[in-house]
C-alpha cells in the first residue's frame, strides 16, 4: 500500500509500524511535528502507549476472561495494534480516526503486524463511534481515549460505551488550563476552579477524575481509580466503571475542595460539594484559596499498580526503567495524604539550601508522621504532618 506523504516504519514494543516521517514536517523550531503531519504520530508517548498495555493486561487478568477494546482517536494506530499483539486475552480491536488517512495507515499496520483478523478500522467522529457501541452487547471492555488536547468532549460517550466493569484511560494534554494558567478554561471544561500551586498536577489529575466521577453519576455510573500519573506535559488516569446508583453516590461523595494558603503552606480538604468553605487560613489567618470541586478518593491502588509491574518486569519495554521507577513511587504514594510540600519551594521561601529529599522525608517520619516521595515531583513529600512542622523539619536540618 502507498501513501501519499513521507513515512517511514518504525518499532515500539512488539510491533512494526509506518508512520508519517516527522522530520519533513518540522519547517522550524516552534513546530509540532505530530500535529503538523497528515496521520498523527507522537514517539515521546511511548511511555504512555507503554503504561497502557500493563494497565490494559492487568484489566484482563483480572476478569480472568478474553476482553474488547477500542480507541476512538488512534491516529497511525500503534497503540491499539500494540494492544492486539502485546495483551494476552484480547480478542477484538476497535479502531477510530475521524481522518481518513489515520484509519487507513492503522488498518496498514493491523495488517502489517498479523493483527486486521481481531482489529476492525472505522472513520468517523469519535462520539458517534462510540455511541453506536453505548448498548447491551455491543460496550467493550477497555476503551482508551487519548486525544490531543482535553479528554472531555468523549467522556460521556466512552462512559456509555463501556460494560460495568470495564476500564477506561484517559489523557489529559491541556496543562495550561489543569494546572491554572487559565482558570476559566478550566472550570468551563473540567467543572472545577485550578490553582497554581507547588501540587498543581495533583489537582489536574483530582480535577479530571472529578469531572469523570460526575459525568458518570448523571448515568447512575460509579468510578474506581485504579492508577493514574503525571509526566512530561500531560497527565493519565485509568478508572473502572460500576454501574448503579448507590456507587454512584459513593462517588460523589468523594467530590470536594482543596483549601491552600499561599503565605505558609498549609492546605486542607473539605469533601462534599455543597460544603461552605473557610476563608482564612487557620494557621496564619492570610485568606486561603480553593481549588474544585474535584476528587478527593484514591487516585491509584497499590494492587493494580502492582500487577502492572508484575506484567513490566516479564516484558521487555523501551521506557523500562522510567516505568518501574514510577509504579514503584505510584504504589507507595497510593494511600498517602491528599497533596504534597515540595521541599524546594519552602527552602525558597525561608531563604535556606535544598536538603536531600530522603533527610527530610527521614526526619518527619522520627517526628511519629507519615512521609512518602511522591512520582508528581522529584522533591515533593506526601505527609500528614502540618506545614509549620514541614518547615521545622527543613530548617532544622540545614541549620
Ligand atoms: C493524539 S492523537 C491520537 C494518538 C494515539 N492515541 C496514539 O497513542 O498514538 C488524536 C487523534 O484524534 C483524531 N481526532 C480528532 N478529533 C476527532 C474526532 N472528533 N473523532 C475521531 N477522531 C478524532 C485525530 O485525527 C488524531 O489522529
Ligand atoms: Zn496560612
Amino acid at each position: 500500500m502507498s501513501f501519499d506523504f513521507p513515512t517511514e516504519t518504525i518499532k515500539e514494543g512488539e510491533v512494526k509500524v509506518v508512520v508519517p516521517k516527522l522530520d519533513a514536517y518540522v519547517k522550524k523550531p516552534s513546530d509540532y511535528a505530530p500535529s503538523k503531519a497528515p496521520v498523527f504520530y507522537n514517539p515521546t508517548m511511548e511511555l504512555n502507549r507503554d503504561l497502557a498495555v500493563l494497565a490494559l493486561q492487568a484489566h484482563q487478568k483480572l476478569l480472568g476472561r478474553e476482553v474488547s477494546v477500542c480507541e476512538p482517536l488512534t491516529g497511525c494506530g500503534l497503540r491499539g495494534v500494540r494492544f492486539a499483539v502485546e495483551v494476552e486475552g484480547v480478542h477484538r480491536v476497535f479502531l477510530n480516526d475521524i481522518k481518513p488517512e489515520a484509519a487507513r495507515l492503522a488498518g496498514f499496520n493491523a495488517e502489517l503486524n498479523g493483527v486486521a483478523d481481531c482489529v476492525e478500522v472505522s472513520n468517523e467522529d469519535a462520539n458517534l463511534f462510540l455511541s453506536r457501541h453505548a448498548a447491551p452487547r455491543k460496550r467493550f471492555d477497555y476503551v482508551d481515549v487519548d486525544p490531543f488536547g482535553p479528554p472531555v468532549p468523549y467522556l460521556d460517550s466512552a462512559i456509555r460505551a463501556l460494560r460495568n466493569g470495564g476500564l477506561l484511560a484517559l489523557t489529559a494534554t491541556d496543562m495550561a488550563p489543569l494546572c491554572g494558567v487559565h482558570p476559566r478554561a478550566c472550570l468551563r471544561k473540567y467543572g472545577g476552579q485550578p490553582l497554581r500551586t507547588e501540587y498543581c498536577h495533583e489537582l489536574a489529575v483530582r480535577l479530571l477524575i472529578g469531572c469523570l466521577a460526575m459525568m458518570a453519576a448523571k448515568h447512575a455510573i460509579g468510578v474506581e481509580v485504579l492508577f493514574s500519573h503525571s509526566i512530561d506535559h500531560y497527565v493519565r488516569a485509568y478508572a473502572v466503571v460500576h454501574y448503579g446508583a448507590k456507587v454512584a453516590d459513593k462517588s460523589v461523595q468523594q467530590m470536594g475542595y482543596i483549601l491552600h494558603c499561599f503565605s505558609c503552606f498549609h492546605r486542607e480538604t473539605v469533601s462534599g460539594i455543597t460544603s461552605p468553605l473557610k476563608r482564612i487560613c487557620p494557621s496564619c489567618g492570610a485568606k486561603l484559596s480553593a481549588a474544585g470541586p474535584l476528587w478527593l478518593g484514591r487516585i491509584a491502588d497499590k494492587n493494580f499498580c502492582s500487577l502492572m509491574e508484575r506484567e513490566a518486569k516479564q516484558r521487555k519495554l523501551g521506557q523500562e526503567k522510567r516505568i518501574l521507577k514510577m509504579l514503584s513511587l505510584v504504589q507507595n504514594e497510593a494511600e498517602a495524604p491528599v497533596t504534597y510540600y515540595r521541599v524546594d519551594k519552602i527552602c525558597d521561601k525561608l531563604n535556606l539550601p535544598i536538603p536531600a529529599l530522603k533527610n527530610v522525608i527521614d526526619r518527619i517520619r522520627k517526628a511519629g508522621f507519615q512521609a512518602v516521595p511522591t512520582h508528581f515531583n522529584s522533591r515533593g513529600i506526601r505527609t500528614d504532618a502540618a506545614a509549620s512542622v514541614v518547615m521545622e523539619v527543613v530548617t532544622k536540618l540545614v541549620a
